[in-house]
């Protein structure tokens, strides 16, 4: 985030907190239950989100250099991310060319030679049928027309997006607009990945999300968690296209009034949490960046599941403050910290979007109320339903 708008955003901050006002969005909204439990709404948001839209499946320090892979099975279907002996990032259908068995099951390694389990067919990092066993037993076969299913695949702002389709194309830097060049001064490719969890749960993939579209409920839900640290109810909110940028606003953002403004640091002050659109939360810790991968269980309404992958990133922990001299020190406290913010969402906000999900299935009542103080949720839900082409929740005020 660039120094000027760093500081526009802690003086926003600083005068929400002053004021006692929060971001307004001018007005609340009436948001269907139904968004939550119609089979046919999780069909076509699994068709054209997941299946038709680019995918950010990790951080370029994913794949720290060549033979590095990680797979994936996200999308329903098997993906292997590699990055080839030329350090280009390159995805792959992760299916053998002989009888269709999954070739690589690892989660994640580094291999120059992908050999499929069943009768060893091997498979370079840059997806070419490499080694077909005892190929005069089996009978020649074309090797140039039996690579690995390459799948579009774009490495960008240390950020890695693929489509599941073949034949997909998608221009990223359209999808993220001014975006991306904010993302690309995180300089992400400095980051190292630490750790990655699972977290599965009975309730629809977007009531995960809303759990990261406000603060509103720091006070009740969080109370002991993250109020300490941070205010609730008070935020910066801006939109990019389909994506926005919140930042929350942390207590020691008053260690920064009397300092001179050359000394401010966005992470000092607040915790910026990047929604990309669809279903990605990239969240700027003061250790580094958390990723919150979120996913339905296919074209299932009432499943989804997250993926949470935590990196340290030496740059954002000097920025922020206080800053930690042992870096090995510095380094196991921002995975302590990352872990049980990862707690937090697991045993407060996914038990409150399941207890919604529930909710919604009673027949208790045909919408939920989405507040002025709560835009992203506005925002969030337009710019979903203007994907499908659903009429727009009104603003009412
Ligand atoms: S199915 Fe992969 S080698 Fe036979
Ligand atoms: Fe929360």
């Amino acid at each position: 985030m660039k120094k000027a708008e760093q500081i526009r955003v802690i003086k926003g901050l600083m005068a929400h907190l002053d004021a006692d006002t929060n971001v307004d969005a001018g007005g609340q909204m009436r948001n269907p239950v139904e968004s939550y439990t119609c089979a046919e709404r999780a069909q076509r948001e699994w068709q054209e989100f997941f299946q038709g839209y680019p995918q950010l499946l990790g951080l370029s320090v994913d794949l720290p250099e060549p033979g590095s892979f990680f797979t994936s099975e996200d999308l329903g279907k098997p993906i292997l991310c590699t990055r080839d002996k030329e350090g280009q990032f390159r995805a792959f259908l992760n299916v053998c060319r002989h009888r269709g068995t999954v070739v690589e099951h690892e989660r994640r390694g580094k291999k120059h030679l992908f050999s499929c389990p069943f009768h060893a067919w091997g498979y370079s990092a840059g997806g070419e049928l490499i080694a077909v066993p005892k190929e005069a037993h089996f009978g020649q076969v074309d090797k140039s027309c039996h690579n690995l299913v390459a799948l579009p695949a774009v490495e960008r702002h240390g950020l890695l997006w693929v489509s599941a389709q073949p034949d997909g194309h998608f221009d990223i830097d359209d999808l993220l607009g001014e975006l991306g060049p904010e993302l690309a001064e995180w300089q992400l490719q400095d980051a190292e990945h630490k750790w990655e969890t699972t977290y599965s749960t009975e309730m629809n993939w977007k009531l995960a999300i809303d759990t990261f579209g406000e603060t509103y409920h720091f006070g009740a839900l969080h109370k002991d968690t993250l109020a300490p640290v941070l205010y609730g109810n008070c935020q910066m909110y801006d939109t990019y296209n389909r994506n926005h940028r919140m930042v929350l606003c942390n207590r020691s953002i008053d260690l920064l009034r009397d300092l001179p403004q050359q000394q401010w640091h966005v992470l000092k002050a607040g915790l910026p949490v990047y929604y990309i659109f669809p279903n990605v939360q990239l969240i700027m810790g003061q250790g580094g960046p958390t990723m919150v991968r979120v996913y339905p269980r296919g074209a299932n309404p009432h499943r989804s599941y997250s993926a949470i992958t935590f990196y340290t990133h030496n740059g954002m922990q000097a920025a922020a403050w206080p800053v930690d001299t042992s870096e090995q020190t510095s380094g196991v406290q921002a995975l302590d910290r990352a872990q049980g913010f990862a707690s937090v969402i697991e045993a407060e906000d996914y038990w409150a979007a399941a207890s919604s999900h529930k909710g919604a299935l009673s027949g208790a009542q045909e919408y939920v109320l989405f507040g002025r103080n709560e835009p992203a949720l506005h925002h969030y839900h337009n710019t979903y339903r203007q994907a499908l082409q659903l009429p727009q929740l009104a603003l009412e005020t």
